[in-house]
């Protein structure tokens, strides 16, 4: 792995949280930060706010991941204006939202959840991962969560029984088989794929609106990835889902299941195509 300050990075969602915290800290380490957000303001004040903290600078790309066509465009910008990729941090998500909340759709008509944590962070791994290959060594690390349920393949956009903590679970344990199936299409290639629950429960904006009790900080999910991202001990590391640092977590068995995971590549590819 090259160190930290030459290295360019994408991180998605880093305008609140656990993204923000890791731009920082990613900057404040002298890598080339590329910040992804949804809102052109808040990307602003994040770079304003990086700047004050750091004395360094970031670039910034908007998307809303809630509309393919903006993760196409996010891809062809970023592949347009960096040559070297080094590592690609799939971070933005929904969470639970607010208790009682109905069934949301994207600007596709796909649900919430699975269409922003899951299929943007597909798609946009499977269209840098060309970039990440050719500037190899490389890793792409998936923020999942522990908190995951089984998909349904009669049911996949939870249009039954809705409720955002089920989509919600749904939707991480998505991510957490497409990092595999990636994992294994990259092996040889120099880039890894791992996902990870970063920490339970930290103080962060999805978790105070689903009103829930926070029970750790945002640092304890940043050092998580962080450590991910910049262990040279894993260097050889891919197709693991870590439970913080715990590599023999358990995801849910749906996540081992070839042909769940052959259906839902599938589903994904069908969804994703221009
Ligand atoms: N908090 C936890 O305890 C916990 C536990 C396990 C896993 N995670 C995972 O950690 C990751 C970061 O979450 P967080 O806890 O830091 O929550 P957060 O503060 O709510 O951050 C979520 C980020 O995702 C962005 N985002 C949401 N919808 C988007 C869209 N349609 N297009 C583009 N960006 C969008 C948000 O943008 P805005 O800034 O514009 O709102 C925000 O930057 C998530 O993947 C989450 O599932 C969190």
């Amino acid at each position: 792995m090259r160190p930290i300050g030459e290295q360019t990075v994408l991180v998605t969602g880093a305008t609140s949280g656990l993204g923000q915290h890791l731009v920082q800290r990613l900057a404040a380490g002298g890598a080339t930060v590329i910040a992804h957000g949804r809102d052109t303001q808040r990307l602003h004040r994040t770079r304003e706010q990086i700047r004050a903290a750091t004395g360094r600078e970031v670039d910034t790309v908007q998307a809303d991941l809630a509309d393919l066509a903006q993760v196409h465009r996010l891809a062809d910008e970023v592949l347009d204006r960096y040559p070297q990729l080094h590592a690609l941090v799939n971070n933005a998500g929904v969470g639970f939202g607010a208790p009682g909340a109905g069934r949301e759709v994207s600007a596709d008509g796909i649900e919430l959840r699975f269409a922003v944590n899951h299929l943007a962070s597909y798609l946009l791994a499977r269209r840098l991962a060309d970039r990440l290959v050719a500037s190899a060594p490389a890793r792409i690390v998936q923020v999942a969560s522990a908190g995951q349920l089984a998909l349904d393949p009669d049911d996949p956009f939870t249009e039954h029984d809705y409720d955002g903590v089920t989509a919600y679970c749904r939707s991480k344990l998505a991510q957490v088989m497409a990092s595999f199936d990636l994992a294994a299409d990259l092996v040889g290639t120099g880039v890894s794929v791992n996902a990870v629950h970063p920490a339970t429960l930290m103080d962060t904006a999805m978790v105070r609106e689903a009103e829930q009790a926070p029970m750790s900080t945002v640092k304890e999910g940043v050092d998580v990835v962080w450590w991910l991202l910049t262990d040279p001990d894993l260097d050889w590391v891919s197709g693991y889902y870590f439970d913080g640092r715990k590599e023999t977590a358990a995801p849910d068995p749906q996540a081992d299941d070839p042909a769940a995971r052959a259906w839902l590549r599938r589903l994904s590819d069908s969804l994703v195509a221009r």
